[in-house]
């Protein structure tokens, strides 16, 4: 297979493309603020030591986490992601260390973990803040050993994977909950990537929007000034994601060769009192019909994934598939 020579960016020397991401997923970075990331990223590159990624939801992350990757040595090696928060304690368990033989019903032969998946590679842990306490316990040993056992065997053996996490919460908060192995905490946070929220990168905002326009399979030439002012002054709680699903929306309303306000999602092109029901008095509504609108906001924010949504809300795809279903009257979400 033709392999496509990568570019390295002027200013930081990293690598702008990052495998498994498509063509067009070229990593945006006008802001000073973005900048300043890639070149701290580009120096973390070469080392092997783990590397901690913090941001808001939808600011990039996993884009860091996979430029981190492609600009190291690890580069040809896979990059092997998995999101914590996905998967049930047990579950995860054996799908990170592996499993043997008849280690549980179901287990009808040995199956390689993501440990040794990853090995030679990178071991992407998305959401490393949900993990269970005991499973914290076994992946603190895996890091101080460089060795896993896989569920049901007795045996250790080596693997070489460097880890690279993620989490939107504040992990210093999560230790202090005791939700959050301190000495974990302290392994894993040694180079530590901050990704700024869009708000504070405006100069990123536009450049990012029209590359997501470029991805659409309609043609659509840019923004109308309106549309684009509107892009720039929204403070997009859902950062670049909210900011990719905006654009979905208006490339997929445009009526003529630009994007225009109207085309873009309802609460961008209201006034931003209108978003909310009346300011002029108190808001004296219960808790059920805020929990139900801002439950609203935050799946459209997704684009309809529920998937997406329970994550960031914070509840369980089932909980948050049965309050869709409650809210009677809107099919729309339900089905
Ligand atoms: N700097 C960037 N340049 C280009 N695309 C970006 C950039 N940052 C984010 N994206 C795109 O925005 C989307 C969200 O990014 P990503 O999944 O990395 O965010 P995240 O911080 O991991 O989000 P979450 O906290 O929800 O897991 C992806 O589609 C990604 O390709
Ligand atoms: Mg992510």
């Amino acid at each position: 297979m033709e392999r496509e020579l990568p570019h390295s960016c002027s200013v930081c020397g990293l690598v702008p493309l990052a495998p498994g991401l498509r063509r067009h997923d070229r990593v945006i970075a006008e802001s000073p603020a973005m900048q300043e990331l890639l070149k701290r990223t580009s120096r973390f590159a070469p080392s092997d030591a783990p590397v901690a990624i913090l941001g808001e939801t939808g600011t990039g992350k996993e884009v860091v986490a996979r430029t981190l990757h492609a600009n190291s040595l690890r580069a040809g090696k896979p990059f092997v992601a998995v999101n914590v928060a996905a998967l049930p304690a047990e579950l995860l368990e054996s799908e990170l260390f592996g499993h043997g033989k008849g280690a549980f019903t179901g287990a009808a032969g040995p199956r390689r973990g993501l440990f040794e998946e990853a090995s030679g590679g990178t071991l992407f842990l998305d959401e490393i803040g949900e993990m269970a306490l005991p499973l914290q316990a076994k992946l603190l040993r895996a890091l101080q050993d460089g060795e896993v056992r896989r569920v049901g065997e007795n045996r250790s053996f080596a693997v070489d994977s460097r880890i690279v996490c993620a989490t939107h919460r504040d992990p210093a908060e999560r230790v202090r909950q005791g939700l959050f192995r301190e000495d974990l905490y302290f392994r894993l946070k040694v180079l530590t990537l901050h990704v700024p929220p869009l708000r504070e990168r405006r100069e990123d905002v536009l450049p990012l929007a029209r590359q997501f326009l470029g991805e659409e399979r309609r043609h659509l030439e840019g923004f109308s000034p309106e549309a684009e002012k509107k892009l720039l002054s929204h403070p997009w709680p859902g950062n670049v994601r909210e900011l990719q699903n905006a654009v979905r929306h208006g490339a997929a309303l445009a009526s003529g060769p630009l994007v225009t306000l109207e085309d873009l999602p309802e609460e961008l092109h209201r006034g931003a009192a209108d978003a909310r029901p009346s300011l002029a008095g108190p808001d004296l509504r219960c808790l059920a019909d805020v929990e139900r609108e801002h439950i609203l906001r935050v799946l459209d924010a997704c684009g309809g994934s529920q998937t997406e949504a329970a994550r960031i809300l914070g509840i369980g795809r089932n909980t948050l598939w049965r309050k869709l279903r409650g809210y009677s009257g809107d099919d729309r979400h339900a089905s």
